[in-house]
């Protein structure tokens, strides 16, 4: 084939090719058999190959995806992404409407109303027809480029034909449809992988992934709702633009209604909450559009939003329901659960059969009984819940529920004894070797934000427990392939064995797991009031775990902490004093000033490190106690063993040695950074950190330096107000090089 027969050969294919695409993900009216469709996939492949300089980034071809990439460049969005304004009732669409008749002078005013998706927003440019970039909404002025990543999403058109005007910026949601979530997340945990929570955590973290192999493996679709920029071509209306999506193949969203006057868009918004339970998607709301671009343009937007937008939200489905039982579950501290066991009822597209009853107190004032017609409640991704009992449908016979008296004084799980702390709701188990701990635990453990152990999901994590083989969590650093190949995961009815794959897939990834960083590890134990924020703080402060059961700044963070919230709590005050002897008001008076005056003293030592609010009194108590306590100490021996020694990788020198080192103008420094430059944010900001400055993402008078690109216009302005000082890459790379 000569070159220009193979161009057009290539032409060919592709457009076919695209042509399939569209009628299998978009319409579902594949008319080619899979088998035929492969094979013009690979003689596009096989032409590609022998023509490289043919082949366009766009081809179809590319959908499996590429090389992995180090991280994501930047992107100014030449048109600001917005955000919508959002309204809870159908008062407040009436002055919606009444705003737009009172702005817009007219009393009919044509809207469109539309579902609203719950996906992650993305901004597709195509400059000529072609797919340029796909660019996540970031900060609404800038934001990642993910075109490699959004390549690979089936239903989406990489290419518009030759009508397409030279620049079309299409808005809309990348969303993971609900069925083929359900059925991923089934797959990853039997494969021993972490599952997501919701379709849309599980469209962000896809879009984030760097291999875009892997995403191309993932079910992402695309819905289109707006646009931005736009070179050679215009729109009269948004109706207009839908038309016009729809001619170029781009999805659009539906149902729609187009309605101009406030009883047919209320008419809409109530249509709509009956269908959308029926979408692919997750919807919570309607967003009503005004349908005219002259007067959304008349109409402009505040800093946050259009004003000639908002988004209803419906309240929460709420459904009635027989509950048939009441079980407990037990919490990776220990907390015990009172489950509503149910009858199956469908919500928000979902069946529910179990929702959670909080605590004894909570079943009291609803007094929940086991027989009991309930509402219950599912809002959004939250679990559901028992919202209240319908008393009119009681059976005489509906029994009245004793957390205590129901699991006889003991763990359900363990048999040890149950415990209420001092002002606490809820029962406790107190057992730390308890089963059901042990396993929810473990899962906090090789979670994705701790460790992020693949291969251990939830299946795998729970009969690890059961089976004796992880009794503490550092057990999952010994485990052996072959233990793991033939490890039944199944019952004993019917068996099924993890292989050895998957068990080769463990053992691997916790090897690499023993050198993650501190803050990990600290998220990953599961300490109480130790999340992710307060773990990376305290891993600011020591330079390995070793260090923390010692530290003196965790200590002093803890007693001001404790002392100053003893002192805010107002001992003094007329009304808990009240019934006080005068020496025991004055005592009190004595350990209040006392407290203050050792909180300042406090406060003084700790400014150098200036320790964020993230790591407070409480948490750090939980830290220090957690790391002390007998078990925190038996596992550390452990560690110190087993030759495991998490490091810090933000650790904070003291002030004077920062100083002598010379490291001092980016020690405990803030850097905001800003506009293009020639590494990835990502890769900047960790080098800061690891020569112990800050980054953070907005310029306050705190902020000691703007590191800035090219571009970056309202940061720069923003830092010559604030005088903060603005470097360039270079002068970032001599401070650092200063070390
Ligand atoms: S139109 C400038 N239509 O919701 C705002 N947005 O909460 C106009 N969203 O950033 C956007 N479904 O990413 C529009 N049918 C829909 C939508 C929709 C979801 C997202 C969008 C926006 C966010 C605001």
């Amino acid at each position: 084939m000569n070159p220009e027969e193979a161009r057009l050969e290539i032409a060919r294919l592709s457009a076919e090719l695209e042509r399939h695409n569209q009628l299998y993900y978009e319409n579902a009216q594949p008319e080619i058999s899979d088998a035929d469709y492969d094979r013009m996939f690979r003689d596009l492949e096989l032409l590609e190959a022998a023509h490289p300089d043919l082949a366009s980034p766009n081809s179809p071809t590319k959908r499996v995806g590429g090389k992995p990439i180090d991280g994501f460049e930047q992107r100014e969005h030449v048109v600001r992404m917005l955000s919508i304004d959002d309204v809870f009732s159908e008062g407040e669409v009436h002055d919606f409407f009444k705003r737009m008749v009172k702005n817009l002078g007219e009393t009919k005013i044509p809207m469109i109303i539309e579902p609203k998706i719950d996906g992650v927003a993305v901004s597709m440019i195509y400059r000529n027809g072609e797919l340029e970039a796909a660019v996540t909404r970031g900060d609404g002025t800038r934001g990642d480029v993910i075109t490699e990543n959004v390549r690979t999403i089936r239903g989406l058109p990489l290419t518009l034909g030759d009508k397409a005007p030279e620049v079309l910026e299409i808005r809309g949601e990348i969303y993971m449809p609900n069925e083929a979530f359900a059925k991923m997340n089934e797959e990853r945990d039997e494969e021993g992988l972490q599952t997501f929570a919701n379709p849309r955590n599980a469209t962000a973290g896809t879009l984030k992934l760097l291999d875009s192999r892997e995403v191309a493996k993932r079910p992402l679709a695309f819905i289109a709702h707006g646009f931005g920029q736009l070179e050679g071509i215009s729109f009269d209306s948004f109706s207009e633009f839908r038309s016009y999506l729809e001619e170029l193949k781009l999805p659009a969203n539906h149902p729609v209604w187009l309605e101009d006057n406030v009883d047919g868009v209320i008419k809409a918004i109530r249509e709509l909450d009956i269908k959308r339970h029926d979408l692919e998607y997750g919807t919570d709301g309607a967003v009503v559009k005004v349908d005219s671009i002259a007067a959304q343009a008349q109409l402009g937007a505040t800093s946050r939003a259009p004003r000639w937008s908002m988004a209803f939200k419906y309240p929460p489905e709420q459904k009635e329901t027989v509950l048939h039982d009441i079980t407990i579950q037990v919490g990776r501290t220990g907390t015990l659960t009172p489950v509503a066991e149910l009858e199956p009822v469908l919500v928000s597209g979902t069946t529910v059969r179990r929702a959670t009853l909080h605590n004894q107190d909570e079943i009291d004032r609803k007094d929940v009984r086991i027989g009991d017609t309930v509402v219950i409640e599912k809002a959004g991704e939250i679990i559901p819940a028992v919202v209240k009992v319908v008393t009119a449908k009681r059976p005489a016979d509906a029994k009245p529920f004793n957390l205590y008296e129901y699991v006889d004084g003991k763990c359900p799980r363990c048999n040890s004894p149950i415990i209420r702390p001092e002002g606490f709701v809820a029962w406790k188990c107190e057992n730390f070797s308890c089963p059901a701990q042990a396993s929810n635990r473990l899962k906090q453990f090789v979670s994705r934000k701790a460790l992020d152990i693949d291969g251990v999901g939830n299946i795998v994590a729970e009969k690890l427990v059961e089976r004796g083989k992880v009794k503490d969590i550092l057990d999952i650093f010994e485990l052996h392939v072959d233990q793991l190949a033939d490890f039944n995961i199944g019952t004993a009815v019917e068996p099924r064995m993890l292989g050895e794959k998957n068990g080769t897939k463990i053992v691997e990834t916790a090897r690499r797991a023993r050198e993650a960083p501190l803050a990990k590890w600290l998220y990953g134990l599961g300490i109480p009031q130790v999340g992710e924020s307060a773990a990376l703080e305290a891993s600011r402060l020591v330079e390995d775990i070793f260090q923390i059961p010692d530290s003196e700044i965790i200590e002093m963070v803890r007693e001001k902490g404790l002392k100053d919230a003893w002192v805010k709590e107002n001992p003094l005050r007329s009304a808990k004093t009240a019934d006080l002897s005068v020496e025991e008001f004055e005592a009190r008076k004595t350990k209040s000033e006392e407290y203050k005056r050792r909180v300042k003293e406090l406060t003084e030592k700790l400014a150098p490190y200036e320790v964020s609010p993230e790591l407070g009194g409480v948490a750090s108590a939980s830290l220090l106690g957690y790391f002390r306590s007998e078990s925190g100490q038996a596992m550390l021996e452990r560690m110190k063993q087993m030759g495991i020694c998490p490091k810090s990788t933000n650790y904070l020198p003291e002030p004077s040695k920062a100083a002598d080192s010379g490291a001092s103008q980016v020690v405990g420094k803030t850097f905001v950074i800003t506009g293009t430059l020639t590494a990835p944010r990502n890769d900047i900001k960790a080098k800061i950190q690891d020569a112990g400055g800050k980054v953070s993402g907005s310029i306050s008078s705190k902020t000691d330096f703007l590191l800035a690109g090219e571009g970056g216009g309202s940061k720069r302005d923003k830092a010559e107000t604030l005088g903060v000082t603005i470097i360039s890459e270079e002068d970032l790379e001599q401070m650092l090089f200063q070390e």
